[in-house]
């Protein structure tokens, strides 16, 4: 059969990852082969980002390689997913791209593929009720041969219109997948193989899913799932299986979540819990909906019903408006957590937010990079701080692969979701493995196999 390799790029986050992994699904599906290599591949999708410049930046580059291999050869490209307008109006005249398809419309992605080659380009436009809940992920990285963790995405889209960000432009309102094809799929992964699986949304928390009658109205007595009951349910039908999710708002985090969480060995003792700012006057011009104060009382909460419980934060620097003592209360907030880790960006402005068009990103760009650099050096030193707390302890790690440093060595990580490697005396990739902890840097927790 011609024509018919495709070869599949990501350039963003976990949330990408899946959705490779449904694209993927798609195309074998009709009839598509996935290929290891890109030199060898008629069809090549790029699975944008544009939550920030950097990684619209990167694509772009990416584009411009592709333009001589276009050159050379007859290939078709598609940008999928999560791109932005800016991405879009700056290819469109270009030849290099033949399709965009947003992430509600993947299913049509074969048809566009045809159309095409038949020398239309094509564009997909935004739908809001799209939750690929009839879709087996296929791991779309062949690189990757032992997969034993993956991704499942349980809502898509996001409500929550904070100011900096472009998600809810790109990947519409928020809906929530059906529970019981939800549980079907982590079944399914289970008996393939797989021994960890990540739920994903964007804000897990406000999940919920009302069970319909045949005229799609509210069935009778009701039947809610919310995240809390999902988390649950999918603890008790998979025991066997790790279970973590990602993203937590702290707007929505309940207590229920964080006693189910308590309850069930299985689900992984780590929240990420992006706070953006320490500052309640920026958190305001974020729309993020908490303030500082009750940020850190549900850092308690956590701690009080978890208290083996990791959390890792998102952090934006140089918001609109932010000054030094902003930037000064971010820096005593992380002092006062001391979070496990973290993800920190300097604010780049997403054409179409609210803050786009209405603050001024008024931050000096050497401002930005130096507030950065302080909130990732003192990042670091809280790293090294909590890593020290699991010396001399002895911990559950599920074996991932091979350490990247030391062939000798395997590479896991712990319930917290932290790196351990420890020397491979037995075992196998997908085993659990009880290591005991005897060194750590800042960012890996060094161990020795405990029997
Ligand atoms: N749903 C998640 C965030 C998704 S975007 C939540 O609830 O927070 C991932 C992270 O990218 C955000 O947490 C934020 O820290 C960062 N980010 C988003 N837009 C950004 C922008 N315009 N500039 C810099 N960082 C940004
Ligand atoms: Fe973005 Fe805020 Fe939603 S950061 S993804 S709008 S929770």
């Amino acid at each position: 059969m011609k024509n018919k390799n495709f070869y599949i790029e990501n350039y963003g986050c976990q949330m990408n990852i899946s959705d490779s992994d449904i694209i993927t699904s798609i195309l074998l599906n009709n009839g598509f082969f996935l290929s290891k290599n890109l030199e060898k591949s008629d069809i090549i999708l790029l699975n944008a980002c544009s939550i920030r410049e950097k990684a619209e930046f990167t694509l772009k580059k990416r584009l411009e390689q592709l333009k001589f291999l276009k050159k050379k050869k007859r290939i078709w490209i598609g940008i999928i997913g999560c791109f932005s307008k800016t991405i879009k109006n700056f290819f469109i005249h270009q030849k290099i791209v033949d399709f965009f398809v947003k992430p509600d419309s993947y299913r049509e992605i074969p048809n566009f593929i045809y159309s095409s080659m038949e020398g239309k380009q094509y564009f997909s436009t935004v739908k809001n009720n799209e939750t690929y809940a009839d879709i087996s992920l296929i791991n779309s990285n062949k690189q990757n041969h032992n997969k034993i963790t993956t991704f499942l995405s349980i809502t898509r889209g996001c409500n929550n219109m904070c100011t900096f960000c472009i998600v809810p432009f790109t990947r519409g309102r928020e809906r929530s997948r059906d529970p019981y094809s939800i549980i079907k799929e982590c079944k399914r992964l289970y008996q393939n193989g797989y021994k960890e699986i990540t739920l994903l949304g964007q804000n897990v928390d406000s999940y919920v899913w009302e069970e319909k009658n045949e005229e799609n109205k509210p069935k009778k007595p009701k039947n809610i799932v919310e995240f809390s009951k999902l988390l649950d349910l999918i603890a008790q039908e998979v025991p066997f299986m790790r279970i973590r999710f990602s993203t937590s708002n702290p707007h929505d985090m309940s207590n229920e979540v964080l006693k189910v969480i308590s309850k069930h060995e299985n689900i992984c003792k780590h929240i990420h819990l992006p706070v953006q700012s320490g500052s309640n006057k920026i958190l305001k011009l974020m729309n993020r909906k908490y303030t500082r104060e009750k940020y850190l009382l549900l850092v308690k909460q956590i701690k009080d019903i978890i208290p083996e419980c990791s959390i890792s934060h998102d952090i934006i620097s140089g918001f609109c408006n932010e000054n030094e003592e902003d930037h000064q209360d971010t820096i005593n907030l992380m002092n006062e957590i001391k979070y496990n880790y973290g993800y920190m960006f300097s604010y780049s402005p997403r054409p179409g937010t609210y803050a786009y068009r209405k603050l001024k990103d008024n931050v000096p760009e050497h401002i930005k990079k130096n507030r950065l650099r302080e909130i990732i050096d003192l990042q670091r030193n809280h790293s090294f701080y909590r890593m020290q707390e699991h010396l001399g302890k002895i911990e559950e790690v599920l074996i991932e692969g091979v350490s990247k440093k030391n062939n000798q060595y395997w590479y896991g990580r712990n319930t917290q979701n932290l790196v351990v490697v420890f020397p491979k005396e037995s075992l196998n990739i997908g085993d659990i493995s009880y290591v005991k902890i005897i060194d750590t840097t800042s960012a890996t927790l060094i161990g020795k196999p405990y029997k």
